[in-house]
């Protein structure tokens, strides 16, 4: 089996596939892993893979020009809840991870899709809204004229330096790789999540065996990113047999700076 600290590694938003279908052995693959998935923040969220043509209704997905080529869309709701939320970012991007182990290639696209179009195609209970979707297929080799044009190899390379967003003890004491001991691997494969816009709205607080993530409001509102950084990092704690969870359980007498919302820790254990 591939390491996951590869398959991190190698993910990057793909928005431009080549023409063929996805086999349906694989799509088996990938809705039988969807079925084990489970997360500790919400049980309010829901996938499904849908092809991108509609054959009963002929509604084509839109992604406003976005993508192009995607045989089929991951489509993800949630209930409006920031845990929902949070717990579509954990989700969706372990489906995202385990689709880049197949070859496939995905792009999280919370803003630029009709969601008419795909509110349509997913049959939708009350108070169940479409929140995200992913395009899913075979990348096409070279990157498209649109994916240069909008920087997307370069927002993907770019990631803001350790320093800026773990911390160590307090606030004011900067966490290096070098000082990060047996996070220095979790944190650097956290580092290389995506997020919207690329804005990194993580701030973590390393406090002896725990570690607290906060969302830096003055950076973005995307709680989402929050959880996706939250799958990269226990992902790669689980890999390496660092063992813990997330729970809501901070000591009360952190203190934090207002434009920081505190979300959940990573509590270790033996
Ligand atoms: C929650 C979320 C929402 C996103 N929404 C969009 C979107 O609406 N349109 C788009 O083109 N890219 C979208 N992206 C992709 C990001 O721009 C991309 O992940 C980021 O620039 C980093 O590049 P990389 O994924 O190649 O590492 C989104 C990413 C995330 C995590």
């Amino acid at each position: 089996m591939q390491s996951i600290l590869e398959i991190i590694k190698q993910r990057k938003s793909v928005r431009n596939f080549e023409k063929r279908p996805i086999e349906k052995q694989t799509l088996d693959k990938i809705n039988n892993y969807i079925k084990t998935l489970d997360n500790p923040f919400s049980p309010d969220i829901r996938f499904k893979i849908l092809p991108a043509i509609q054959e009963d209704t002929n509604i084509k997905l839109g992604t406003y020009g976005m993508v192009k080529n995607a045989p089929a869309f991951i489509v993800a709701s949630n209930n409006g809840s920031n845990l929902s939320e949070l717990a579509i970012g954990y989700t969706l991007e372990k489906i995202v991870l385990y689709c880049t182990s197949l070859g496939l290639g995905t792009c999280w696209i919370a803003g630029t899709f009709n969601k008419n179009s795909f509110s349509k195609s997913f049959v939708l209970s009350e108070n169940e809204k479409v929140y995200a979707i992913s395009p899913l297929g075979y990348p096409i080799g070279k990157r498209a004229f649109l994916e240069k044009l909008i920087g997307a190899d370069s927002k993907h390379a770019s990631r803001k330096p350790f320093e800026q967003i773990f911390f160590i003890s307090n606030w004011n004491t900067a966490l290096s790789q070098d000082n990060a001991g047996e996070y220095a691997l979790p944190l650097e494969m956290l580092r290389l999540s995506p997020s919207a816009m690329n804005k990194q709205p993580w701030k973590l607080l390393v406090l002896g065996d725990q570690v607290s993530f906060f969302l830096d409001k003055s950076v973005s509102s995307y709680i989402v990113d929050i959880g996706i950084a939250m799958c990269h990092f226990e992902v790669a704690c689980n890999e390496l047999g660092i063992k813990g969870k997330f729970t809501k359980d901070m000591d009360s007498q952190v203190e934090y700076p207002s434009k920081y919302e505190y979300v959940m820790t990573w509590n270790k254990t033996k």
